[in-house]
């Protein structure tokens, strides 16, 4: 079996391409920067992965690009939702027409039986919760008020519309929030230990009370990979963390696992996802997946690997100052 994985230099990407591999697939890494993660693999798995360089908006890469793929993991976008924010033009180009060529390359490729497509629980942003009951995948999403959710809906949307139209078989995964080892630092978890780490002080907009059920990277590739199951063609998972863990508790946490941090408290942001009730049931019940690693657990994983970057690149100045 061979894949293509766009976006697999990226975070969530290049534990999913290591997940891949690790299971004896063949991946072809289609995105606009390097995969510098690889240099971190041993030679045999390193021959088990090319790299494409291109961009979402090159239809006819994309298209060459993906020949000879068995399925596309489309992972690349504009994941941040600071960065949609501020350039939503951009967001549109690659989130939407990026989705769409991906779609189209597949449209045109007939040897390719899925794009499994990574959306978000964020597509849950205004869908009301009634009562104590989870949100389950067939909810029915009302619309939302961040672009970057709008992006994704269209996502969803257009896979849907290429299965009923054209046969192009889809998986959408509504990924939870991602955190773990190589996680981007605009990502919380991210922010809070490098500040602590660094000797800054943690800022939580609002009162940190809103909770995320926070899914680690790893989980989440391993739900990828699982996704590859025929059960999952043209159906919807969420793949979500099943730990409620506020913002105020991931600085806590920070704080007991490095020490003396400081938090401030600011105004809370326009549109935040104040987190919802999402259930595991369908991706428990189809493809096995579920959590395993604890929120403590993947934090202390996450700051041992950051310890040993900030050393690196502290080695790195040293180096350069030498010279
Ligand atoms: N990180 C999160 O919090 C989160 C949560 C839910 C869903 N998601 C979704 O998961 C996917 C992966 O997210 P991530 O956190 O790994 O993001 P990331 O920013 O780490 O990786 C995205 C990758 O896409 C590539 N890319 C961007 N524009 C491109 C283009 N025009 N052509 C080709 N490649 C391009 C980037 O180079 C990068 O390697 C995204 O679709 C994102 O929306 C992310």
């Amino acid at each position: 079996m061979k894949v293509m994985v766009t976006g697999g230099s990226g975070f969530i990407g290049s534990h999913l391409v290591e997940k891949l591999i690790d299971k004896g697939i063949k991946v072809r890494i289609y995105d606009l920067q390097s995969p510098d993660f690889l240099e971190e693999l041993p030679e045999d798995k390193k021959k088990m992965v090319d790299y494409y360089q291109g961009s979402l908006l090159e239809q006819d890469r994309l298209r060459i690009a993906s020949s000879g793929s068995d399925y596309i993991f489309h992972l690349a976008a504009v994941a941040n939702v600071n960065d949609v924010e501020r350039e939503p033009r951009y967001a549109f180009d690659i989130n939407m027409t990026g989705t769409f060529n991906v779609l189209e390359a597949a449209r045109n490729n007939p040897g390719i039986k899925r794009v499994i497509f990574a959306s978000t629980v964020w597509s849950y942003q205004c869908t009301p919760q009634i009562g104590d009951e989870e949100l389950q995948e067939d909810a029915p999403l009302a619309l939302p008020s961040h672009f970057y959710t709008a992006t994704k809906i269209a996502g969803e949307a257009m896979c849907k519309s290429y299965s009923d139209l054209y046969d192009v078989n889809y998986t959408i995964l509504r990924f939870g929030v991602p955190y773990g080892v190589r996680a981007r630092g605009a990502i919380v978890t991210a922010i809070f230990v490098h500040r602590a780490l660094t000797g800054q002080a943690i800022t939580i907009a609002g009162d940190g009370s809103q909770y995320r059920k926070f899914v680690n990277v790893e989980d989440l590739a391993e739900g990828c990979v699982l996704s590859l199951s025929e059960k999952a063609r043209n159906k919807i998972y969420n793949l979500e963390g099943e730990e409620m863990v506020s913002i105020k508790d991931i600085a806590d946490a920070v704080d007991e696992l490095i020490g003396n941090v400081e938090i401030i408290y600011t105004e809370g942001r326009k549109g935040d996802f104040k987190g919802k009730d999402i259930s595991n049931k369908a991706a428990k019940a189809d493809l096995g997946w579920e959590p395993k690693i604890s929120f403590k657990e993947g934090l202390g994983r996450y700051i041992d690997w950051y310890k040993k970057v900030l050393s690196q690149a502290q080695a790195d100045e040293k180096a350069v100052a030498l010279v």
